[in-house]
């Protein structure tokens, strides 16, 4: 990938780990990671709400370079939404990026287009970075219509942000049927898609934002797949669920350039 787009590790811990087991997560990957792992690639973190401020202090306390990131933000700054955490709280904790648009949001919580794309337009308000997730069933790839699902996605949950935003923000590829399922799809696949993706940024936003758009892969992505699914040029990331809960996994994902044959 040019060097102007640094790859973007991101783990996306779910609905795992107690604030015990997370602060002994991420002190744990603190160990595995190295000056050069930073210098190469930028990793973040992705805990529950209830998690974010043991995990925020002990990267503050010892000065951890992993970027602190959420899993979901209400489209509001405050209000009467019962159980919803705003994007504003969010950055008070120094969370730099939100992931917006999970399909287990879209498929399990009936998000639509246009409610992933106000989350964005909050965390964008907020100066955090949106990592914007789209992808298709495996209906839809069956079908022939993965293309089309990921173009539609792309317009509704990008609609009318500028130049600048899309510029920079994170785009995750995460076709469905890859998530949690072992299937991973192949470095091809992801790499066509990736490159579909920036074609639709270039079209919708122009050449210089779709240059600089991040596009992260997601779906099984293991220590053992990691270095191949990187070496795709449209491919500037990736979005790890299953394997960045044991440290010494994410970290063998995160360096994956000392993997690459
Ligand atoms: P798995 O890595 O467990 O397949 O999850 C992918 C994902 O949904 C990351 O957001």
């Amino acid at each position: 990938m040019p060097a102007n787009r640094k790859p973007l590790i991101s783990g996306n811990w779910k609905m795992h780990h107690n604030h015990f087991q997370a602060i002994q997560a991420i002190q744990k990957l603190s160990y595995a990671l190295t000056a050069e792992d930073y210098a190469s690639v930028d990793v973040s973190v992705h805990p529950s709400f209830t998690n974010l401020r043991s995990v925020q202090t002990v990267l503050g306390a010892d000065d951890i370079p992993v970027a602190l990131g959420a899993q979901d933000c209400h489209p509001d700054d405050e209000g009467a939404f019962t159980g919803e955490v705003s994007a504003a709280m969010l950055a008070k904790l120094e969370v730099a990026y939100v992931i917006v648009g999970h399909s287990e949001r879209r498929q399990l919580f009936g998000e639509t287009d246009e409610t992933v794309n106000a989350k964005a337009r909050a965390a964008l308000r907020h100066q955090m970075t949106p990592i914007v997730c789209v992808g298709e069933t495996l209906d839809e790839r069956r079908a022939g219509q993965a293309a089309d699902r990921v173009a539609d996605q792309v317009a509704g949950s990008l609609a009318g942000l500028d130049r600048p935003a899309v510029a920079g923000m994170v785009i995750a590829y995460e076709p469905i049927w890859a998530i949690g399922t072992g299937e991973t799809a192949t470095g091809a696949d992801a790499q066509e898609m990736g490159a579909h993706i920036r074609s639709l940024v270039a079209s919708g936003w122009g050449a210089d934002a779709a240059a600089s758009v991040r596009i992260q892969y997601g779906g099984s992505v293991k220590p053992a797949n990691a270095a191949d699914l990187m070496a795709c040029p449209d491919v500037d990331g990736a979005l790890v669920g299953g394997a960045s809960l044991d440290p010494d996994d994410f970290a063998r994902i995160v360096n994956y350039r000392l993997y690459a044959i």
